[in-house]
């Protein structure tokens, strides 16, 4: 292993996930065992800029491995999109004497990374997480699992009143580009259709198939929507379909940054705590510019261009089953 790695600073971006803690508490105790100096960067790439970095020990991230959220905070930040703000974002890295960081977020997170170790020769790995799991290279994002659980969850109640009314529920879940969340939580909640962004599904195919539903006397439906679904959100399709087709009595739930706190699952544990010592690892091993994934059980490395730009496709036979089960 490569030892010129001695100080590793660690830091969330973009929305958080549940699961951020666990590998934050990964990177830490991976990097006290190998007696390197980890640093915790707070408000992402925001705080890289304000040089709000601090030393983070063991002891700093004991009783956080259950706890949603992130501890080093997280944000989105524009400034850090400017030659300017990367300049400085550079000055505090330097400042803190950091010689690699350890990013946690989505695609954004790893744009920014992506250009800034262009730019400087400080290196970069990420780790993916995000909820909406839609990142090229890992099966898998941290926080996914426990999204899907949470969605379920509470689809679980909405089905209980839905039974009891007779009513079409249409339940908006997350998901801005992917349906990753919407099929899982539309398969484990027994859903009846599931709009999802990959699909083609016209509200005059939805009306058609509740209309199936209702000549077999189904008394409930319930539909999951992906919020960035090619026909609007669950307000809007349940809007259209109301003007339409008004066998049940219609109800929206939007379930939103509901889905994103909490404590994590332990499968998102788990994956994050391997993410995170694999990070430090990979670092010490001479890996650079890369995200770690875990793909088929195994650790996987992409490059941070693959990672960005190459498209992780829904499992299609996942979405004809939906169908199936449906029926
Ligand atoms: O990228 C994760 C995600 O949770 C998306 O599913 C969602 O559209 C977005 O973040 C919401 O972001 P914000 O919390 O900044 O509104």
């Amino acid at each position: 292993m490569s030892k010129d790695i001695k100080r590793i600073a660690v830091f969330t971006s973009g929305g958080d996930a549940p699961g951020m803690n666990a590998a934050i508490r990964a990177v830490v105790r991976t990097g006290t065992f190998h007696d390197l100096h980890i640093f915790g960067i707070y408000r992402g790439y925001q705080g890289m800029i304000n040089g709000d970095i601090r030393r983070l020990e063991t002891k700093d991230v004991g009783n956080i491995i259950h706890r949603g959220g992130t501890i080093l905070k997280t944000a989105r930040c524009d400034e850090f999109r400017t030659v300017e703000g990367r300049k400085l974002a550079y000055e505090s890295l330097i400042a803190h004497d950091i010689d690699a960081c350890i990013a946690i977020g989505g695609n954004g997170t790893f744009t920014g990374a992506k250009i800034f170790s262009e730019e400087y020769e400080i290196p970069f790995i990420g780790l993916p997480g995000t909820i909406d799991n839609d990142l090229y290279g890992t099966d898998y994002t941290i926080g996914f699992d426990t999204a899907i659980n949470t969605a379920v969850e509470a689809v679980d109640k909405i089905r209980d009143t839905a039974d009891s009314h007779n009513r079409l529920f249409f339940v908006e879940v997350m998901g801005r580009h992917a349906g990753f969340i919407a099929l899982n939580t539309g398969i484990g909640s027994g859903a009846s259709n599931i709009m999802i962004p990959e699909t083609d599904t016209t509200i005059d195919d939805l009306i058609q198939q509740l209309k199936i539903g209702a000549k077999r006397q189904k008394m409930f439906s319930l539909v999951i929507v992906a919020e960035g679904n090619k026909n609007g959100g669950a307000m809007e399709i349940a809007q259209k379909v109301k003007e339409r087709f008004d066998y049940y009595d219609t109800k929206v739930t939007i379930i939103g940054h509901l889905q994103r706190g909490g404590s994590p699952t332990c499968m998102d544990r788990v994956l994050s705590s391997r993410l995170g010592h694999s990070a430090v690892e990979a670092l010490l091993d001479g890996r650079r510019n890369i995200m770690v994934g875990l793909h088929q059980e195994k650790i996987n490395f992409v490059s941070f261009d693959d990672a960005i730009n190459k498209h992780k496709p829904l499992n299609q036979v996942l979405i004809r089953m939906a169908e199936v089960l449906a029926l």
